[in-house]
């Protein structure tokens, strides 16, 4: 019997309810193979600001780093709007990233089969479309000094060392090595220097890896290509800023945001988190879809806890609940009356886990 500890940040709006959806079926995962979940929960983003005065408290940060695994839920609040700098809700995640140091954001972004009628895409465009978006996640512009916003004028600073462009590219080229094969690196490299930085240092790179076919593509265009011909992508590999922006791209191409999961990978523990934000609109109401909260929870067996066979029973009982026609209401179209609850798609996992 193997202990599964986790630290839990639900954060805020559909962040709790996604989170303990994520937990329930964990809790069935751990009966199942019998190992014991042990959750700790702590405060983050608004919610945490609120109590606190602080988007990220000192105990939440001491837990995280400590590990071996956090799973976060989301952060971001409407009334957060006014506020700047470190008291807003995302500085907090931002924080968390880079304290934690993964540097690789992985975000799957695949078409399941019965959901291909709900892509914003041409369902013959979108079917069987299967690629992993590779984000550099602890640089680039999110991070790069100076940044300011004074007397009219705001900057913010897009910087690469050859070091980062390196440790992500490898995780990507090792990616692709045990999928299809193929690496798109995504780039600005006819405009920015750092783009031209990071295409030859990912370029120097392949020789290492014979087994991979490199190629580069230009953002601008791999935006249309992602939704002309998507099923030209295996592994995507991007800087932090052009990764957040194409992995919501890639989340229509599946059929809902609220479907994608993310692993944040390359420090001594793991970060885990949905694709999707706090979605305030629909806050508190029940009706999330837990989906990329919970392939979240499968991403964490697999990277930090190297519980295979338990991350697979995942992903095979969400498939087959959505086999079984289960739907949150992102997924019916205007008949809301289809829907299931965010805890009734959970327990339906749950229970095909058991
Ligand atoms: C994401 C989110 C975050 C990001 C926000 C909440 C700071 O959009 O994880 O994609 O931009 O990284
Ligand atoms: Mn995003």
């Amino acid at each position: 019997m193997s202990e599964v500890r986790i630290v839990s940040l639900p954060g805020d709006g559909i962040g709790p309810e996604v989170t303990h959806a994520m937990q329930h079926v964990l809790e069935a995962v751990a009966s199942r193979y019998g190992h014991e979940l042990v959750v700790e929960e702590h405060a983050v983003g608004y919610t945490a600001y609120e109590a606190t005065g602080t988007p990220l408290p000192d105990a939440t940060l001491e837990a995280a780093v400590k590990g071996p695994a956090v799973f976060l839920g989301a952060v971001g609040d409407p009334r957060a709007d006014a506020l700047t700098g470190d008291k807003r809700p995302e500085a907090a995640l931002l924080k968390l990233r880079s304290e934690l140091g993964c540097f690789a954001n992985l975000r799957p972004a695949k078409v399941d089969a019965p959901l291909a009628a709900m892509s914003a895409l041409k369902e013959e465009i979108a079917s069987g479309c299967d690629m992993v978006i590779v984000r550099e996640l602890t640089g680039g512009l999110y991070y790069g000094k100076p940044r300011g916003n004074e007397n009219g004028r705001a900057v913010n600073t897009l910087v690469y060392d050859a070091s980062e462009v390196e440790r992500v590219a490898r995780v990507a080229f090792e990616l692709a090595g045990r999928r299809r094969g193929h690496l798109m690196s995504v780039d600005k490299a006819n405009v920015l220097e750092v783009s031209q930085l990071w295409r030859s240092v990912v370029s120097g790179l392949a020789s290492e890896y014979p087994d991979v076919t490199l190629d580069h593509m230009l953002v601008d265009r791999a935006a249309m290509e992602l939704v002309t011909y998507p099923a030209q992508f295996d592994v995507l590999l991007t800087e932090n800023m052009f990764g957040d922006i194409l992995s919501d791209e890639a989340s229509a191409m599946c059929g809902s945001l609220g479907l994608l999961s993310s692993a944040s990978v390359g420090g001594a523990v793991g970060l885990y988190e949905p694709v999707h934000g706090s979605a305030p609109d629909i806050a508190g109401r029940g009706i999330a879809n837990p989906i990329g909260a919970i392939r979240s929870g499968a991403l964490m067996l697999s990277y930090s806890f190297d519980l295979q066979a338990e991350a697979e029973a995942v992903e095979r009982a969400v498939s087959q609940v959505l086999a079984d026609g289960l739907r949150t209401a992102d997924l019916v179209g205007p008949d809301k009356n289809k829907a299931v609850s965010t805890r009734e798609f959970a327990n339906a996992v749950a229970e095909a886990i058991a």
